[in-house]
């Protein structure tokens, strides 16, 4: 890089509700990690598609604890509208994952309001091929028909997806569908 704008410190933002985090989330936040010089995973409170399967909290432990070895990712928490949240946090940068086409027409969108909002663009990944089919819903599915997820998510949340199914005092957890 030279000495223009690129070679500036960076600060990207990547929201999401992770419920759970997938291991296409992970993949996300490791290559955003290598651009950026950090990174702030931001976890929405209260996920727009109905009640989450796991709390706030959860969902940011699991996020730290998959993490960790990633010196300049930060595990935090927003409510209300994400551009505020990119605005207090003084970000550069918005970092969204895009999986498939249909993907894109909600995120543009998504991204043009953003800008609108707070004057900072958002850039995207392409999902890895091999994560291209894995989404939190979809985990979740096959997790609560007693599916084995453990190829699709980190060992810190196929150790909380357990603990679940435990501490709900069976084998089947019927728990309602999420994104
Ligand atoms: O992992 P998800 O559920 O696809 O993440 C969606 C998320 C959290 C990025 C999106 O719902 C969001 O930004 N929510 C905050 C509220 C907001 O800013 N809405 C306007 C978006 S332009």
């Amino acid at each position: 890089m030279g000495d223009g704008a690129a070679s500036r410190q960076s600060h990207a933002v990547y929201p999401g509700s992770f419920d759970p985090p997938t291991n296409g989330h992970l993949d996300v936040i490791e290559r955003a990690a290598a651009i950026f010089s950090r990174l702030t995973v931001a976890v929405v409170v209260n996920p727009q598609k109905r009640d989450p399967l796991f709390a706030l909290d959860e969902r940011e432990e699991m996020l730290r604890a998959s993490t960790h070895r990633l010196a300049n990712v930060r595990v935090e928490h927003f409510s209300g509208l994400l551009a505020d949240f990119v605005l207090a946090v003084r970000a550069d940068v918005i970092v969204k994952g895009l999986r498939v086409v249909s993907d894109f027409e909600s995120e543009m969108a998504f991204a043009h309001m953003n800008r609108a909002l707070c004057g900072v663009d958002t850039m995207f990944l392409m999902a890895h091929g091999a994560y291209s089919f894995i989404s939190s819903s979809l985990v979740k599915e096959v997790f609560l028909q007693n599916g084995d997820v453990a190829q699709f998510v980190p060992a810190s949340v196929l150790r909380s997806l357990q603990a679940k199914r435990e501490s709900a005092g069976g084998v089947h957890v019927d728990l309602p569908r999420h994104r």
